[in-house]
Protein backbone atom coordinates (compact mmCIF):
# COMPACT_ATOMS: atom_id res chain seq x y z
CA UNK A 1 0.00 0.00 0.00
CA UNK A 2 1.25 3.60 -1.00
CA UNK A 3 1.40 6.23 1.44
CA UNK A 4 -1.74 7.82 -0.41
CA UNK A 5 -4.03 5.45 1.00
CA UNK A 6 -2.61 5.28 4.77
CA UNK A 7 -4.56 7.72 7.22
CA UNK A 8 -2.97 10.95 7.32
CA UNK A 9 -2.09 11.72 10.88
CA UNK A 10 -0.93 14.77 12.71
CA UNK A 11 1.71 14.35 15.62
CA UNK A 12 1.32 17.60 18.10
CA UNK A 13 4.09 17.96 20.44
CA UNK A 14 7.29 17.47 19.09
CA UNK A 15 9.73 16.08 22.54
CA UNK A 16 11.50 12.51 22.79
CA UNK A 17 8.41 10.79 22.15
CA UNK A 18 6.06 12.81 20.19
CA UNK A 19 9.30 13.06 17.87
CA UNK A 20 9.99 8.95 17.74
CA UNK A 21 5.79 8.54 17.04
CA UNK A 22 5.92 11.01 14.34
CA UNK A 23 9.07 9.31 12.64
CA UNK A 24 7.52 5.39 13.09
CA UNK A 25 4.42 6.95 11.18
CA UNK A 26 6.70 8.30 8.36
CA UNK A 27 8.69 5.58 8.06
CA UNK A 28 5.16 3.29 7.81
CA UNK A 29 4.56 5.75 4.85
CA UNK A 30 1.67 7.66 6.91
CA UNK A 31 1.26 11.45 5.44
CA UNK A 32 2.66 13.50 8.69
CA UNK A 33 1.81 16.48 9.85
CA UNK A 34 3.70 17.63 13.00
CA UNK A 35 3.59 20.91 14.93
CA UNK A 36 6.09 22.04 18.09
CA UNK A 37 5.58 24.79 20.46
CA UNK A 38 9.67 24.98 19.42
CA UNK A 39 9.67 24.83 15.61
CA UNK A 40 13.19 24.03 14.93
CA UNK A 41 12.38 20.68 16.24
CA UNK A 42 10.27 19.95 13.48
CA UNK A 43 13.10 20.07 10.81
CA UNK A 44 14.39 16.64 11.03
CA UNK A 45 10.97 15.33 10.47
CA UNK A 46 10.21 17.16 7.70
CA UNK A 47 13.52 16.31 6.26
CA UNK A 48 12.00 12.93 6.08
CA UNK A 49 8.73 14.21 4.48
CA UNK A 50 6.57 15.39 6.98
CA UNK A 51 4.31 18.29 6.66
CA UNK A 52 5.23 21.34 9.48
CA UNK A 53 2.27 23.29 10.30
CA UNK A 54 2.73 26.69 12.09
CA UNK A 55 -0.21 26.05 14.13
CA UNK A 56 -2.26 23.48 15.94
CA UNK A 57 -5.17 24.17 13.85
CA UNK A 58 -3.68 23.03 10.67
CA UNK A 59 -4.03 19.27 12.20
CA UNK A 60 -5.50 17.13 9.67
CA UNK A 61 -6.62 13.40 10.11
CA UNK A 62 -5.87 11.58 13.24
CA UNK A 63 -4.66 14.25 15.65
CA UNK A 64 -2.46 12.70 18.23
CA UNK A 65 -1.10 14.93 21.12
CA UNK A 66 2.07 14.06 23.23
CA UNK A 67 2.97 16.76 25.10
CA UNK A 68 3.70 16.62 28.95
CA UNK A 69 0.60 17.03 30.82
CA UNK A 70 -3.39 17.60 30.16
CA UNK A 71 -2.62 21.09 30.99
CA UNK A 72 -0.31 21.85 28.44
CA UNK A 73 -2.49 19.58 25.96
CA UNK A 74 -5.26 21.83 26.97
CA UNK A 75 -3.09 24.87 26.43
CA UNK A 76 -2.00 23.95 22.97
CA UNK A 77 -5.08 22.90 21.93
CA UNK A 78 -7.37 25.69 23.13
CA UNK A 79 -6.77 27.63 20.56
CA UNK A 80 -7.52 24.79 17.65
CA UNK A 81 -10.50 23.99 19.13
CA UNK A 82 -12.88 24.85 16.71
CA UNK A 83 -11.07 22.22 14.39
CA UNK A 84 -11.40 19.70 16.56
CA UNK A 85 -14.95 19.09 15.76
CA UNK A 86 -15.86 15.55 14.81
CA UNK A 87 -12.05 14.86 14.74
CA UNK A 88 -10.28 11.68 16.44
CA UNK A 89 -8.15 13.11 18.94
CA UNK A 90 -6.02 10.76 21.17
CA UNK A 91 -3.63 12.14 24.09
CA UNK A 92 -0.84 10.33 25.01
CA UNK A 93 0.67 12.05 27.45
CA UNK A 94 1.00 10.94 30.94
CA UNK A 95 -0.87 11.89 34.10
CA UNK A 96 -3.63 11.48 36.55
CA UNK A 97 -7.57 10.10 36.01
CA UNK A 98 -8.78 13.36 36.98
CA UNK A 99 -6.36 14.79 34.22
CA UNK A 100 -8.24 12.41 31.80
CA UNK A 101 -11.55 13.05 32.77
CA UNK A 102 -11.00 16.81 32.60
CA UNK A 103 -9.40 16.56 29.10
CA UNK A 104 -12.22 14.15 27.85
CA UNK A 105 -14.95 16.41 29.02
CA UNK A 106 -12.95 19.35 27.52
CA UNK A 107 -12.80 17.14 23.81
CA UNK A 108 -16.56 16.48 24.20
CA UNK A 109 -18.03 20.26 24.79
CA UNK A 110 -15.57 20.51 21.46
CA UNK A 111 -17.47 17.70 19.35
CA UNK A 112 -13.77 15.83 19.57
CA UNK A 113 -14.13 11.71 18.95
CA UNK A 114 -11.89 11.39 22.10
CA UNK A 115 -9.46 8.36 23.42
CA UNK A 116 -7.11 8.96 25.80
CA UNK A 117 -3.89 6.75 25.52
CA UNK A 118 -0.68 5.96 27.78
CA UNK A 119 2.87 4.39 26.00
CA UNK A 120 4.45 1.85 27.98
CA UNK A 121 8.14 2.36 26.68
CA UNK A 122 10.97 4.58 25.76
CA UNK A 123 11.03 6.59 22.65
CA UNK A 124 13.51 3.75 20.96
CA UNK A 125 10.98 0.97 21.42
CA UNK A 126 7.92 3.28 19.62
CA UNK A 127 7.26 0.72 16.48
CA UNK A 128 8.78 -2.91 17.58
CA UNK A 129 6.03 -5.10 18.15
CA UNK A 130 5.67 -5.83 21.36
CA UNK A 131 5.72 -2.21 23.00
CA UNK A 132 2.40 -1.78 24.74
CA UNK A 133 0.09 1.37 24.52
CA UNK A 134 -3.30 1.13 26.18
CA UNK A 135 -6.26 3.09 25.32
CA UNK A 136 -10.19 4.05 26.99
CA UNK A 137 -12.51 6.32 25.71
CA UNK A 138 -14.42 5.91 22.50
CA UNK A 139 -14.06 2.35 21.23
CA UNK A 140 -15.51 3.55 17.63
CA UNK A 141 -12.01 5.53 17.31
CA UNK A 142 -9.82 2.75 18.43
CA UNK A 143 -11.62 0.28 16.17
CA UNK A 144 -11.63 2.84 13.08
CA UNK A 145 -7.85 3.62 13.45
CA UNK A 146 -6.98 0.40 15.07
CA UNK A 147 -4.08 -0.67 11.99
CA UNK A 148 -3.16 2.99 12.46
CA UNK A 149 -2.58 3.18 16.41
CA UNK A 150 -1.01 0.01 15.88
CA UNK A 151 2.26 1.75 14.26
CA UNK A 152 3.38 3.19 17.55
CA UNK A 153 3.26 -0.57 18.88
CA UNK A 154 2.52 -3.79 18.54
CA UNK A 155 0.66 -4.13 22.10
CA UNK A 156 -2.31 -1.91 21.28
CA UNK A 157 -4.69 -2.27 23.94
CA UNK A 158 -8.43 -1.06 24.48
CA UNK A 159 -9.42 -1.22 28.50
CA UNK A 160 -13.04 0.06 28.30
CA UNK A 161 -15.01 3.33 27.78
CA UNK A 162 -14.46 5.32 30.77
CA UNK A 163 -11.68 7.53 29.53
CA UNK A 164 -9.56 7.89 32.72
CA UNK A 165 -9.29 3.94 32.73
CA UNK A 166 -5.68 4.51 30.65
CA UNK A 167 -4.57 6.63 32.82
CA UNK A 168 -5.46 5.03 35.58
CA UNK A 169 -3.57 1.99 34.97
CA UNK A 170 -0.81 4.15 33.49
CA UNK A 171 -0.69 5.39 37.46
CA UNK A 172 -1.03 1.78 38.75
CA UNK A 173 1.46 0.15 37.15
CA UNK A 174 4.16 3.09 36.64
CA UNK A 175 3.97 3.46 39.93
CA UNK A 176 7.03 0.77 40.33
CA UNK A 177 9.48 2.29 38.09
CA UNK A 178 10.65 5.00 40.84
CA UNK A 179 11.05 2.39 43.37
CA UNK A 180 12.58 -0.03 41.70
CA UNK A 181 15.21 2.67 40.05
CA UNK A 182 15.99 4.49 43.19
CA UNK A 183 16.39 0.48 44.42
CA UNK A 184 18.97 -0.22 41.59
CA UNK A 185 20.59 3.32 41.92
CA UNK A 186 20.99 2.93 45.76
CA UNK A 187 22.76 -0.37 45.03
CA UNK A 188 25.14 1.16 42.56
CA UNK A 189 26.91 3.22 45.72
CA UNK A 190 28.55 0.49 47.90
CA UNK A 191 29.47 -1.51 44.56
CA UNK A 192 31.13 1.96 43.12
CA UNK A 193 32.98 2.60 46.43
CA UNK A 194 34.47 -0.82 46.76
CA UNK A 195 36.00 -0.22 43.69
CA UNK A 196 33.34 -2.59 41.43
CA UNK A 197 31.61 -1.54 38.53
CA UNK A 198 27.76 -1.01 38.25
CA UNK A 199 27.44 -2.80 35.12
CA UNK A 200 29.05 -5.30 37.07
CA UNK A 201 25.27 -5.59 38.55
CA UNK A 202 23.48 -5.50 36.28
CA UNK A 203 23.20 -9.45 35.06
CA UNK A 204 21.84 -9.98 38.47
CA UNK A 205 19.46 -6.75 39.18
CA UNK A 206 17.73 -8.72 35.51
CA UNK A 207 17.60 -11.86 36.87
CA UNK A 208 16.55 -9.92 40.16
CA UNK A 209 13.68 -8.61 38.21
CA UNK A 210 12.60 -11.53 36.51
CA UNK A 211 11.65 -13.11 39.57
CA UNK A 212 9.78 -10.08 40.67
CA UNK A 213 7.71 -10.79 37.48
CA UNK A 214 7.33 -14.33 38.65
CA UNK A 215 5.64 -13.75 41.54
CA UNK A 216 3.49 -10.97 40.59
CA UNK A 217 0.16 -13.13 39.70
CA UNK A 218 0.47 -14.77 43.21
CA UNK A 219 0.55 -11.82 44.92
CA UNK A 220 -2.36 -10.62 43.04
CA UNK A 221 -4.30 -13.49 43.69
CA UNK A 222 -3.77 -13.11 47.31
CA UNK A 223 -4.64 -9.05 46.75
CA UNK A 224 -7.80 -10.22 44.97
CA UNK A 225 -9.15 -12.93 47.47
CA UNK A 226 -7.83 -11.11 50.51
CA UNK A 227 -6.05 -14.36 52.05
CA UNK A 228 -2.28 -13.48 52.69
CA UNK A 229 -2.31 -16.81 55.45
CA UNK A 230 -0.27 -18.55 53.37
CA UNK A 231 2.94 -16.49 52.64
CA UNK A 232 6.15 -17.37 50.69
CA UNK A 233 7.89 -14.19 52.22
CA UNK A 234 6.10 -13.01 55.33
CA UNK A 235 5.87 -9.04 56.09
CA UNK A 236 8.13 -9.99 59.81
CA UNK A 237 10.65 -11.53 56.95
CA UNK A 238 11.04 -8.22 55.46
CA UNK A 239 11.01 -6.47 58.63
CA UNK A 240 13.98 -8.22 59.45
CA UNK A 241 16.17 -7.13 56.32
CA UNK A 242 14.95 -3.91 57.24
CA UNK A 243 18.25 -3.74 59.93
CA UNK A 244 20.74 -5.28 57.59
CA UNK A 245 19.55 -1.87 54.97
CA UNK A 246 20.37 0.39 57.48
CA UNK A 247 23.72 -1.64 58.82
CA UNK A 248 24.55 -1.42 54.71
CA UNK A 249 23.70 2.19 54.86
CA UNK A 250 26.19 3.40 57.99
CA UNK A 251 28.65 1.39 56.52
CA UNK A 252 28.76 2.59 53.17
CA UNK A 253 28.13 6.07 54.30
CA UNK A 254 24.78 6.08 52.25
CA UNK A 255 21.52 8.26 52.34
CA UNK A 256 18.91 6.38 52.83
CA UNK A 257 16.38 8.43 54.40
CA UNK A 258 14.23 7.00 51.73
CA UNK A 259 13.91 3.29 53.20
CA UNK A 260 12.17 4.87 56.24
CA UNK A 261 8.47 5.18 54.46
CA UNK A 262 9.01 1.71 53.65
CA UNK A 263 10.13 0.62 57.14
CA UNK A 264 7.29 2.25 59.05
CA UNK A 265 4.86 0.68 56.42
CA UNK A 266 6.34 -3.08 57.23
CA UNK A 267 6.06 -2.27 61.38
CA UNK A 268 1.68 -0.73 60.69
CA UNK A 269 1.47 -4.08 58.99
CA UNK A 270 2.88 -5.68 61.63
CA UNK A 271 0.73 -3.70 64.48
CA UNK A 272 -2.44 -4.21 62.04
CA UNK A 273 -1.48 -7.79 62.36
CA UNK A 274 0.08 -9.06 59.74
CA UNK A 275 3.28 -9.85 60.83
CA UNK A 276 3.16 -13.63 59.93
CA UNK A 277 1.05 -12.77 56.79
CA UNK A 278 2.58 -12.39 53.13
CA UNK A 279 4.54 -9.73 52.25
CA UNK A 280 1.11 -8.38 49.79
CA UNK A 281 -0.80 -7.80 53.06
CA UNK A 282 1.05 -4.19 52.65
CA UNK A 283 -1.48 -3.77 50.61
CA UNK A 284 -4.26 -3.72 53.52
CA UNK A 285 -1.98 -0.65 54.57
CA UNK A 286 -1.74 0.86 51.74
CA UNK A 287 -5.00 1.52 51.14
CA UNK A 288 -5.83 3.98 54.18
CA UNK A 289 -3.73 7.33 54.22
CA UNK A 290 -1.10 6.80 56.79
CA UNK A 291 -1.99 8.11 60.22
CA UNK A 292 -1.53 11.65 60.73
CA UNK A 293 -1.07 12.37 56.93
N1 LIG B 1 10.27 9.88 27.10
C1 LIG B 1 9.80 8.73 27.60
O1 LIG B 1 10.55 7.79 27.88
C2 LIG B 1 8.31 8.57 27.79
C3 LIG B 1 7.80 7.27 27.99
C4 LIG B 1 6.42 7.09 28.15
C5 LIG B 1 5.59 8.20 28.20
N2 LIG B 1 6.12 9.45 28.03
C6 LIG B 1 5.21 10.59 28.12
O2 LIG B 1 5.14 11.28 26.89
C7 LIG B 1 4.91 12.68 27.15
C8 LIG B 1 5.98 13.47 26.40
O3 LIG B 1 7.25 13.04 26.87
P1 LIG B 1 8.60 13.42 26.14
O4 LIG B 1 9.62 12.45 26.63
O5 LIG B 1 8.39 13.60 24.69
O6 LIG B 1 8.90 14.83 26.82
P2 LIG B 1 9.86 16.00 26.28
O7 LIG B 1 10.95 15.46 25.45
O8 LIG B 1 10.21 16.79 27.50
O9 LIG B 1 8.91 16.86 25.34
C9 LIG B 1 7.82 17.58 25.87
C10 LIG B 1 6.99 18.09 24.75
O10 LIG B 1 5.87 18.84 25.26
C11 LIG B 1 5.91 20.17 24.75
N3 LIG B 1 5.35 21.07 25.76
C12 LIG B 1 5.47 20.97 27.10
N4 LIG B 1 4.78 21.96 27.68
C13 LIG B 1 4.19 22.67 26.69
C14 LIG B 1 3.32 23.79 26.65
N5 LIG B 1 2.89 24.38 27.78
N6 LIG B 1 2.94 24.27 25.46
C15 LIG B 1 3.35 23.68 24.32
N7 LIG B 1 4.15 22.61 24.27
C16 LIG B 1 4.57 22.10 25.45
C17 LIG B 1 7.37 20.41 24.44
O11 LIG B 1 7.47 21.49 23.53
P3 LIG B 1 8.90 22.25 23.35
O12 LIG B 1 9.73 21.38 22.47
O13 LIG B 1 8.51 23.55 22.73
O14 LIG B 1 9.48 22.40 24.74
C18 LIG B 1 7.73 19.06 23.82
O15 LIG B 1 7.21 18.93 22.53
C19 LIG B 1 4.97 12.86 28.66
O16 LIG B 1 3.69 12.90 29.23
C20 LIG B 1 5.72 11.63 29.13
O17 LIG B 1 5.39 11.28 30.46
C21 LIG B 1 7.45 9.65 27.81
Amino acid sequence: MTGHHRTPVTVVGLGSMGSALAEAFIGAGHPVTVWNRTPAKAAPLVAKGAEHARSADEASGLVITCLTTYDDTLAVLGPAAATLDGRALVTLNSGSPAGAREMAAWADGHGARYLDGAIKNVPSAVGAESTLLYYSGDRAVFDEFLQTLRVMGGDTVYLGAAPDLAALYEMAVGGTLLPALVGFFQGTAPLQARGLEAASMVRFSVKWFEMINSILPVFAQEIDSGDYSDPASSVNLFLAGAAHDEELGTEANLDVEWHKGFHDLLRRAVDAGHGDHSISALTEVLRTPAPGA
